[in-house]
């Protein structure tokens, strides 16, 4: 079983990589979610976390807030995706307990002090939290088992041409995460932009019951879905990695974040001619798409049992 703790910005794909993990409990141990501005204010992002927690029968997972915006740019949202609420036109059951008390950097620190080597930690939103972590306690780059993130690019962005929303929402944090010593897995739009519901993907996700009251409008605010494509679950990637790596092919590299171009600022320079530096990021540069349908939609069918 693996420990996990996600930090996320939900946001309809961090939503449904929630729902990934809310159906993974024989291979997941979610010992926690925090937090973070992002798609859409604080506020809202730790609400539909709450919400989340309760509709997809989490449990006790301790949900913790964070920072709510970024460590020196002012805020970028993004509403025109997620819609004003982060999730879409999807309204979720008013959840009827509230965050734990203390901050969501805390949280990370303690946790990850309390079981050196064994938590993974993922982080889809913007690396803010992670960021404040890792300069309030330096050791837990050794403490955390792995980061997983969903973040980047080695190609192109998708908030601008340089940059990808997650790394362009709080740049200066992600270089302090790609900097900070350990070995990031960084799947990038390079690889989550291949995961998209087509209209046969949705077609799996209609019969499943109360979930799908989730999944397909979700889906469908998300973007387009045609024979051809549609929304890309980018945050789900970085929850099917940790259930299945061989899903994906990654490749050591040197990734470097921008954080002083005027049009380039949050590109993830990412260079694979490592030469004699060490790499400080394992970067996805393919992903299986049926084997990533199959293992979604399958964990998605199991949770649907569980909810009705
Ligand atoms: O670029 C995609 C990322 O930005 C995802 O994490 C999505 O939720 C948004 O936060
Ligand atoms: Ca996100």
């Amino acid at each position: 079983m693996k420990k996990v703790l996600i930090d996320c910005d939900p946001g309809i794909d961090d939503a449904l990589a929630l729902a990934l993990a809310a159906g993974s409990t024989g291979s997941l141990d979610l010992v926690g979610v925090t937090t973070v501005g992002g798609n859409v204010d604080l506020p809202l992002t730790t609400a539909n976390a709450l919400a989340l927690r309760e509709f997809l029968q989490m449990g006790d997972v301790p949900v913790t807030p964070g920072s709510a915006g970024a460590l020196m740019r002012r805020t970028v949202r993004a509403t025109a995706v997620h819609g004003l609420t982060g999730l879409g036109d999807v309204v979720l059951p008013a959840p009827v307990r509230g965050p734990s008390e203390g901050h969501a950097v805390d949280f990370i620190v303690e946790t990850l002090r309390s079981a050196p080597g064994e938590i993974t930690l993922v982080a889809v939103g913007p690396l803010t939290n992670i960021a404040l972590a890792v300069r309030r306690e330096p050791r837990v780059v050794e403490w955390a088992r792995d980061l997983v993130i969903m973040g980047g690019s080695y190609t192109r962005g998708n908030h601008n041409p340089a940059a990808e929303f997650n790394m362009l929402a709080d740049p200066e944090a992600a270089a302090i995460v790609f900097e900070a010593g350990w070995t990031v897995k960084m799947l990038g739009l390079d690889v989550t932009l291949s995961a998209v519901v087509t209209s046969a993907v949705l077609e799996r996700m209609r019969p499943l019951g109360r979930l799908a009251d989730l999944l397909v409008p979700a889906a469908q605010f998300y973007g387009v879905v045609s024979a051809e494509g549609g929304p890309a679950i980018h945050d789900a990637c970085a929850v099917a990695y940790l259930l299945d790596p061989g899903l994906f092919t990654c490749v050591p590299a040197v990734v470097n974040v921008e954080t002083a171009g005027q049009y380039t600022r949050g590109m993830t320079v990412t260079d694979f001619r490592i030469g004699d530096r060490e790499a400080n990021a394992l970067v996805a540069t393919s992903l299986d798409v049926k084997g990533f349908w199959d293992l979604v939609v399958g964990t998605y069918e199991r949770l649907a049992v569980r909810l009705g």
